[in-house]
């Protein structure tokens, strides 16, 4: 199956009322390890790059990685999506290369710290779809601001200063066309989000309740939805790592927003601490090892670890033969008829 775009793939979780990972990568050990994973538990993935991870890959290395995962698993419906596009220039380069989808994050400005204004928002983002849509690929916008700051990109705070207003959600996915939307429900990028245990409201439930009454038809998105499990940070303080004690989103808040109009969960920091973690314990454990294979391997598993049960948990497993992939030509031919609904 050819790379298909995330507005098949999120539609299709809609019917079965699940939702998807949208897992980080950088690198060949990432995307096996994601790979492997949806193979295990016949899960459809989203796979997706940052502004960073394309740099550090160099584009290409990427971009062919992502077709060979495509050849070795022609079953799997697999997404290649650009995260947190900055500009219309990266969502076009993502475009060009080969991404089936693009996240246009104009929430920031091009600086990726500094919260636009709404009008700015809507501007850039339609015209990013305007773009993607005649190519058939799929634009995720987001509305209000995430907290925390990964890689640069970010304004920073708890995620609690900027969370979206329902209405302004209603009017952006009106007069964009976006096929999701990512909200601001008080998470947060990185593995610092909460300082202490939560206690099940530690999200703003009620308002992404809010937003879905508001807006049933559209996919929401979740970002900052890692978990950063205790036995993570453990492995990793325990082999030398240093990680301040941390908690995460918890996956019951995660199956809750599922109920409720959740498509897209971003998880990116729980893969990094598995594959730190496993590094670290095989280092300390076996100081004599020098051959990459002898750490990446145990990483790549424990990566493949925490995907597969975040596929089991997300509903996403079992999923991956429900359906055929829609040439990206015959999306483009919907959007251009107006037979996708926005
Ligand atoms: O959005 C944040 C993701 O975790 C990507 O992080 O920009 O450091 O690659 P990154
Ligand atoms: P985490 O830092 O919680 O993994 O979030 C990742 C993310 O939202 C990527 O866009
Ligand atoms: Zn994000």
């Amino acid at each position: 199956m050819p790379l298909v775009s995330l507005r098949q793939v999120l539609d299709e979780a809609a019917k079965g009322k699940y939702g998807i990972g949208a897992f980080n990568v950088n690198n060949m050990e990432q995307i096996q390890a994601i790979m492997e994973a949806a193979r295990e538990t016949q899960s459809p993935v989203v796979v997706q790059a940052s502004r960073g991870a394309r740099s550090y890959s160099q584009d290409n290395y990427l971009f062919h990685l992502m077709i060979a995962a495509t050849e070795l698993n022609p079953e799997i419906p697999i997404v290649m999506h650009q995260d947190h596009g900055n500009s219309f220039e990266t969502c076009q380069s993502a475009i060009k290369l080969g991404f089936t989808s693009v996240m246009m994050d104009g929430s920031l400005k091009e600086d990726g710290k500094t919260p636009t204004t709404f009008e700015e928002n809507v501007e850039v983002t339609r015209r990013v779809v305007e773009y993607a849509h005649e190519r058939g690929i799929s634009v995720e916008g987001e509305i209000g601001v995430l907290g925390g700051v990964e890689d640069g990109h970010g304004a920073g705070g708890s995620g609690l200063e900027h969370l979206t207003d329902p209405d302004q959600a209603v009017e952006f996915a009106m007069r964009t066309g976006v096929d999701a939307l990512a909200v601001a429900i008080g998470t947060s990028h990185g593995a610092y989000k909460f300082s202490k245990k939560p206690d099940g409201s530690v999200l703003k439930m009620d308002l992404l309740i809010a937003i879905h009454h508001r807006l049933p038809n559209t996919h929401l998105v979740m970002h900052g939805s890692s978990s950063v499990p205790q036995n993570l940070q453990d492995i990793v303080n325990k082999y030398g790592g240093h990680l301040k004690q941390t908690w995460g989103v918890p996956v019951e808040e995660i199956q809750l927003g599922i109920k409720n109009g959740v498509r897209k969960i971003n998880v990116d920091t729980d893969s990094r601490l598995a594959i730190t973690g496993a590094i670290r314990k095989l280092l300390a454990e076996s100081p004599e090892k020098f051959d990459p294979r002898d750490y990446l391997k145990p990483a790549r598993e424990a990566m493949k670890k925490i995907v597969v049960q975040r596929m089991r948990e997300f509903g996403q497993a079992t999923h991956s033969g429900d359906y055929e992939a829609i040439p990206l030509s015959e999306m483009a031919k919907r959007y251009a008829s107006e037979m996708i609904a926005k």
